[in-house]
């Protein structure tokens, strides 16, 4: 900016000739310190600004993108890519998610893991996807730990899984309109019949198959997904490689 030169805040700081500039009677006291010009105020003209209202303030999904972790907003992009692929009951689900994470949740800080978490890396390699990609940058920071009614005693479900919120009761962005996370299995293992009242959309970043009361064991390949109605008795499991997938549900 020129020395001098005042502007309204919340004015973009670039000079526009040609524009006209009123000019007000100058103070002794100002014509010490220097000039002084004041433009005459204009509201920028509707639609010239995406995703800013006509009074320049930014709507929640420019504002989430301005404030909001670099590695979560590009893993809610590709997120966002992913879920309108889904088809059928699955995506009012999928279009809810992403029309609540456009508000931003309280930043949290994680980093906890699991030994079975080793399983991450060689799911990802194996997973050439943006939406992997972006998850990989991320997966460092998440909180990981196990279901809470596993049980020490069956050791093989005990060791041999993890999961972790990414927007949620304790994810990367703390809040409790949705749960985004994540759930690891090493190979063969299986998670065990839950059920819970949200419905679900599990995007995998694996191979790995899933059941639920109204369906046999499918494997939706990479890409895919899979739906699960509220309150459902669902599954799944790992075959001779780790299961690694996302999973999407509004609360
Ligand atoms: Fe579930």
């Amino acid at each position: 900016m020129w020395p001098g030169f005042k502007i309204h805040r919340g004015i973009c700081p670039t000079i526009h000739f040609g524009r006209t500039v009123a000019f007000r009677s100058i103070s002794a006291q100002e014509r010490q310190a220097g000039p002084v010009a004041q433009r005459i105020e204009r509201p920028p003209p509707k639609g010239k600004v995406a995703g800013s209202s006509p009074a320049g303030v930014a709507s929640p999904e420019v504002e989430a993108k301005m404030t909001r972790d670099a590695d979560v907003q590009t893993f809610l992009d590709e997120a966002t890519l992913a879920l309108r692929r889904v088809t059928g009951p699955g995506a009012g689900v999928a279009a809810e998610v992403v029309r609540r994470w456009a508000q931003v949740g309280t930043p949290n800080l994680g980093g906890e893991r699991l030994p079975v978490c080793d399983w991450v890396a060689p799911a990802l390699a194996a997973c050439p996807t943006a939406l992997a990609g972006s998850f990989a940058a991320l997966q460092g920071r998440l909180t990981w730990g196990r279901r809470k009614s596993a049980d020490p005693a069956n050791a093989a479900f005990w060791n041999g899984h993890a999961n972790a919120m990414i927007l949620g009761p304790g994810g990367l962005e703390d809040r409790s309109d949705i749960w985004v996370g994540v759930s690891l299995l090493a190979p063969n293992t299986l998670y065990p019949d839950h059920n819970h009242p949200p419905a679900e959309v599990y995007l995998p970043l694996s191979p790995g198959e899933w059941w639920n009361a109204g369906m046999d064991w499918t494997d939706p390949g990479l890409g895919g997904f899979i739906y699960n109605p509220p309150g459902i008795l669902h599954a799944m499991r790992a075959g001779d490689k780790p299961l690694l997938a996302l999973w999407f549900l509004p609360i």
